[in-house]
């Protein structure tokens, strides 16, 4: 989810506006954060954070390396093109409107579709995505996150809806793509009319599993059950199971609900999720009930979950796991533990909101069965402390106070604010090495912090993986689980880059040591590890290249080595797009990456050019000697 365009406002600025918070300027809390930063800056060395990690990662960077990076780094630059390093090259795959049946009409610019076609062509908006295996074939999975109504809605005066058709057109440009992939003369290319080719959308038929399934919470007039639901929408990142199964997260869920009472009273649960009166601008409610919170006021306990999706069974229905609780979920980081625990690490990406952990009761066992694994389990929060440590705290009716496991899932920020977790930066994607025993988390910015409290009132004081007051380039945390165990309740943790402009600044803003004028950014969002344990790192920020940003360009994908510290530039996107889903061909020779919204304030072509709508796509990477790539 990206910035503010000229008429919309972002996600998260919609929940503020939904739900407004007070400044915070009690004298206490401006003393408490500087005495957090002055500790972070300056005697962070004995905790394993600011000072440690720029002495570490300096003294060995310069020897490795040229073993670690199969490429020379580029430049920021803010064309309207994607960009790759001297012997790589990047075509496109699928467009958003590309159809996935035979039978679809090809994009057309002018009328950007219909309702139905949309229906039947690639989603709007890629992000999350996973490339999977089945007898023989190539099968990509895709999140299609949103749409922009100025682009979707193009055509129509002042960028909005002129009838019903477009709201829905609207509507399907969001959920999943799945879309079988051939090879043909060394390149990737979507295979029409293939058996496996689905779109999920809002409309689609969801099984409820898991603690809250068929609770009170959950049930609606149409259905009483409490155990089916329609669809699932504004699907950011993802996570896979070893069982072969996808996992799509469903993130700002909340700004598709509105309500046609004007007298509705807000409850502070809705509140917390950043539900009001007013949706954000999508419109469904005019064309169906169940985004009409007067009308159907637990609809809303319905979405906000990670669902699981078979992407080798056109026919399977998606189930939401409410096990894993229900927040604004960015993605869902799936580790078999070593003892055959699945543990899934998740991020709620809002200013303040906190980071997940679940444990499965059960163990995976290959071929055994799975289904339970992620319906029944123990969800925590985490607690970093100064120090370079930190510990899981578990989410039960004994810590929270809380009626049930069902009540604590569906709540689970109330839950997370009740036995203390730490606010958090905009906990983005979360990353675990394969080649080690840690895990890295996005916190991408939060001009919050220091400022305001989170959405249920906790204080987002400044300091432990939060170290800058108004945050506006992010920074990437990691956590090393005490003795490998990732069940465990404690860990140790440290900053892997903080985000900055040295160019600029002198203070804490300038980032940290491994940041440099050749390789900055700032908000970092999509992370995944390849299989040599480099870490890619996708941004979503501020892509004016002007004051604070001068220097950074657009949008763009960079690899950092978990043992130097060292941060290369791969890839710049085109003008107004971030960089968002990343993933691998079998054979590793191409590198699936998302360029989503091109285009979001109306300036880009991309990637058709000309006069061309601006469509987000995936574009194939691929080295140009036909090598191996992550
Ligand atoms: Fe959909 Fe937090 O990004
Ligand atoms: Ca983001
Ligand atoms: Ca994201």
């Amino acid at each position: 989810m990206s910035s503010i365009n000229d008429t919309e406002v972002s996600f998260d600025d919609f929940d503020e506006i939904i739900n407004p918070r007070p400044e915070e300027t009690d004298f206490d809390r401006v003393v408490e954060a500087s005495i957090s930063r002055r500790g972070f800056l300056g005697g962070a060395l004995a905790f394993g954070s600011f000072a440690m990690l720029n002495s570490t990662f300096l003294s060995t960077s310069a020897k490795t390396a040229e073993d670690r990076f199969a490429f020379e780094a580029i430049t920021a630059n803010s064309n309207d093109a994607v960009t790759v390093p001297t012997g790589y090259k990047a075509d496109v795959l699928i467009r958003w409107g590309d159809p996935l049946w035979s039978d679809v009409p090809e994009f057309d610019d002018a009328t950007r579709g219909t309702a139905a076609s949309q229906a039947r062509a690639f989603g709007d908006n890629t992000d999350g995505m996973e490339v999977f295996s089945h007898e023989g074939k190539t099968l990509l999975i895709v999140n299609n996150e949103y749409t922009n109504r100025k682009i979707i809605w193009g055509n129509r005066e002042g960028g909005k809806a002129a009838n019903d058709d477009d709201i829905a057109k609207g509507m399907n440009a969001h959920g999943i793509s799945v879309v079988e992939l051939e090879n043909k003369d060394g390149s990737w290319h979507p295979v029409k009319d293939s058996p496996y080719n689905r779109r999920i959308t809002p409309e689609s038929e969801m099984e409820l599993t898991g603690p809250a399934a068929g609770h009170a919470l959950l049930k609606t007039a149409i259905d009483e059950t409490g155990t089916r639901s329609l669809g699932t929408w504004n699907n950011c990142g993802n996570g896979q199971t070893p069982w072969g199964t996808y996992l799509t997260c469903e993130e700002n869920f909340n700004g598709y609900f509105s309500s046609s009472d004007e007298n509705i009273e807000i409850s502070p649960e809705l509140k917390r999720y950043g539900i009001g009166k007013k949706d954000w601008g999508y419109g469904w409610a005019k064309i169906d009930d169940r985004f009409d919170i007067s009308k159907a006021p637990n609809e809303p306990n319905r979405a906000g979950y990670i669902v699981e999706i078979d992407p080798r069974d056109p026919n399977s229905t998606p189930k939401k796991r409410t096990a894993l609780g229900r927040f604004k979920h960015e993605n869902a980081e799936c580790v078999v533990n070593k003892d055959g625990h699945i543990v899934v690490y998740m991020g709620d990406d809002e200013r303040g909101e906190f980071m997940y952990r679940f444990v499965s009761k059960g163990i995976y066992a290959p071929g055994a069965e799975t289904d339970s694994l992620l319906n029944e389990g123990t969800l925590s929060v985490a607690k970093f402390n100064e120090d370079g440590t930190g510990e899981w705290l578990e989410l039960t009716p004994e810590t929270t106070g809380m009626a049930s496991e069902a009540e604590i899932v569906v709540y689970a920020r109330m839950a997370g604010s009740k036995v203390g977790a730490t606010t958090m930066d905009r906990p983005e994607w979360i990353a675990a090495n394969p080649t080690a025993d840690e895990v890295y988390c996005a916190l991408t910015n939060n001009k919050n912090r220091g400022i305001k409290t989170n959405a249920g009132g906790d204080e987002t004081p400044v300091g432990g993986p939060n170290p800058r007051e108004a945050n506006k380039y992010g920074q990437i945390v990691r956590w090393q689980p005490k003795d490998g165990d990732h069940t465990a309740k404690d860990f140790d943790w440290d900053l892997f880059v903080i985000a900055g402009n040295p160019n600029i600044h002198q203070d804490d803003r300038a980032g940290s040591k491994n940041v440099n004028a050749d390789n900055m950014f700032n908000s970092p969002d999509g992370l995944k590890f390849d299989t040599n344990g480099l870490l890619w790192i996708q941004t979503d920020g501020n892509y004016s290249n002007a004051k604070d940003f001068e220097g950074q360009g657009n949008n763009q994908m960079l690899a950092g080595d978990p043992v130097t510290g060292e941060i290369r530039r791969f890839l710049v996107g085109p003008k107004e797009c971030e960089v968002t889903g990343a993933t691998w061909s079998p054979d590793r020779r191409t590198m699936f990456v998302g360029i989503q919204h091109p285009g979001e304030r109306g300036d880009s072509h991309w990637p058709n050019g000309g006069d061309s709508v601006p469509r987000s796509a995936i574009i194939a990477v691929t080295r140009e000697d036909g090598g191996i790539i992550g």
